[in-house]
């Protein structure tokens, strides 16, 4: 069945959040990516959103909240390291797991387990859709599974046109990358699932010690966020990673022409500059070593190469420390790990 999908405007926030209370589905914007909004307390809502991602059934959502005051009636404990942390970075790019109430939400929002994810994002306009609403939202990133996650409207509306009622438009969002996954089920071994735009250290400096699940150390663990088992973050296009100064990028590019390969670059301007004459296509990841612009750029880059006659992305690597822990998690999947040696 498909449905029409509504972009709305800023000043329609209203008539968005209508569609939210009669169980349809609606695309917020957040600082991270855009999120597919449900109402949580309604399960067949909810079911709706798996359907229009082809999300695997397994893995469970986030929680979005308007206030922090909003989270204790939905779970067991209130770990005092969680609520320094909602003090110090909420509303912002932090998810906090916590052991979930009995029948504070349906199976298919968690997925069963006996946790559950919550986070209030650092968007005026998606808090105020929350509070109108009148209920949490579930919000996945608003792409189809196994896509690059959508940081403006016009990304959600190409996977999602026809599935969703609705796009609520708040231009390119800020950060882009997801929020950083924190599990706090185990109060003394608070433990990163997801790298993000919080860091270990942002972390650290308020609560002491951090742990990072081992999948995100070694390829051979099995992650505890069940999404980070997926292959995540794909355009059509294979990618390959390029570490290192022009002449390797020189040499990448020569050994995929030779091979009959169309060549996209998606790279610093500095790079971009001095090679573009040698490929097809290019997108900037801003100006050179500005992790935040790589960040912000990694996915709308990944997506632009579509619109090209590109047949192959080569993809610039970023040192992984800080946000650079982020990025080059995603990068990696998209590349399923390939480098150019
Ligand atoms: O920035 C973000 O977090 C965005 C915006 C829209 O808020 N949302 C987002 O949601 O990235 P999603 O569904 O694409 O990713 C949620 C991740 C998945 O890897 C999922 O497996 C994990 O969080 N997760 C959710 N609930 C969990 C739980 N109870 N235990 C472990 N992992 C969980
Ligand atoms: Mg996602």
């Amino acid at each position: 069945m498909t449905v029409e999908t509504i972009i709305y405007q800023p000043s329609e926030v209203l008539k968005a959040a209508l569609k939210l209370k009669q169980g349809e589905l609606i695309s917020f914007p957040t600082e991270t990516v855009y999120g597919l909004g449900a109402d949580a307390t309604n399960e067949a809502a909810v079911k709706k959103v798996y359907s229009a991602k082809g999300r695997p059934s397994d893995n469970p959502l986030i929680v979005h909240v308007a206030a922090i005051d909003e989270v204790e009636q939905y779970i067991k404990e209130m770990p005092e390291k969680a609520m320094k942390l909602m003090n110090a970075f909420w509303p912002g790019p932090l998810t906090i797991i916590f052991k979930v109430k009995e029948d504070a939400f349906g199976p298919t929002v968690t997925a069963g387990l006996e946790s559950v994810a919550m986070r209030m994002p650092n968007n005026e306009l998606t808090l105020q859709l929350i509070r109108e609403t009148g209920k949490p939202l579930v919000g996945p990133s608003a792409n189809t599974s196994g896509k690059p996650s959508p940081t403006t409207a016009k990304h959600v509306f190409h996977d999602l046109k026809g599935k969703i009622a609705g796009v609520l438009d708040d231009g390119e969002t800020g950060v882009g990358l997801e929020s950083t996954v924190l599990d706090m089920t185990d109060a003394d071994r608070p433990m990163i699932l997801r790298p993000g735009a919080m860091t270990k250290e942002d972390l650290e400096s308020v609560i002491g010690p951090v742990f990072i699940d081992r999948h995100l150390v070694s390829s051979d663990e099995v992650p505890k966020a069940p999404g980070m088992k997926y292959k995540h973050y794909s355009p059509n296009e294979p990618v390959v990673i390029v570490d290192g100064e022009r002449n390797l990028w020189e040499k990448a590019i020569k050994t995929y022409k030779e091979q009959g390969e169309k060549i996209g670059l998606l790279a610093n301007e500095a790079i971009l500059a001095e090679l573009k004459d040698e490929v097809s296509a290019v997108y900037s990841l801003g100006e050179k070593n500005s992790i935040q612009e790589a960040s912000k750029g990694l996915y709308s880059g990944l997506r632009y190469f579509e619109s090209t006659d590109a047949t192959l992305i080569l993809a610039e690597a970023y040192e992984q420390i800080g946000l650079g822990e982020a990025y080059m998690n995603r990068l990696k999947k998209a590349a399923g790990n390939h480098f150019f040696e």
